[in-house]
């Protein structure tokens, strides 16, 4: 796999300025609570409707605790419009399971909290605990497939995608910074190496990546057909 630090390189000079991840500089080891209101949005949400909705959730509900203590309808009601509801649920739930003992610092323990995911587990460790795991959304998948030109197609390849996603973490640099590792491929996927027409030549891993070396990056992942 290419060298982490050129895409962190590239992160600190072009990272997006989005309301969860603070002024640059001041983003490692941001609030967990944040981390995960701001990860369980934008799973079926896009980052420009997230942004306000995520003000203003935080406004209302400024941590665990006072998520915890809140009832139904006054989070339903702080979420309505975005849709998917249970993801609401999930998350006020894990607030009251949160509220009791206190944020784990580990995918196993954020795992065992009634509504957090695979994925959702591994970006808090990351962004939250710069624990050394890559969380696997759709942006990360794409990047991956194309460095290392997986043809085999999603859902299938998944867990090779994430294996090769996970050995990153081999390297020094992104051991460094796991969360601004994480927050930098989801913005490469999102900026450059997006589904259609990717922005190669802008690449910082242009020079690594095999699918482009071929010419079908735009092709990568591929879908099994339904
Ligand atoms: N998509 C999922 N998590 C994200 C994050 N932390 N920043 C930008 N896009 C994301």
């Amino acid at each position: 796999m290419p060298d982490a630090g050129l895409l962190l390189a590239w992160y600190d000079r072009h990272r997006r300025s989005l309301p969860w991840r603070g002024p640059p500089g001041a983003n490692r080891r941001p609030d967990p609570y944040r981390v995960w209101l701001s990860e369980v949005m934008l799973q079926q949400t896009t980052v420009a409707t997230v942004g306000p909705r995520y003000s203003r959730f935080l406004a209302r509900f400024p941590d665990v605790a006072a998520l915890a203590a809140a009832d139904w309808p006054a989070v339903a009601e702080e979420w309505a419009g975005l849709g998917y509801y249970a993801r609401a649920r999930n998350l006020h739930a894990g607030a009251r399971s949160l509220a009791a003992q206190g944020f784990p610092d580990d995918v196993a323990g954020l795992r065992a909290i009634p509504g957090i995911g695979a994925y959702t587990a591994a970006a808090i460790a990351a962004i939250a605990f710069d624990a050394p795991v890559v969380p696997l959304d759709g942006n990360v998948e794409r990047v991956v497939a194309r460095l290392a030109r997986v043809e085999a197609p999603l859902p299938a390849a998944r867990k090779a995608l994430d294996a090769l996603a996970q050995g990153f973490m081999v390297q020094p640099a992104a051991r460094a910074r796991p969360g601004d590792f994480a927050q930098a491929l989801f913005d490469l996927g999102a900026t450059l190496c997006t589904p259609r027409n990717p922005a190669c030549t802008l690449c910082p891993w242009l020079g690594g990546c095999a699918a482009q070396a071929a010419g079908v990056q735009a092709a990568l992942p591929r879908k099994a057909p339904k």
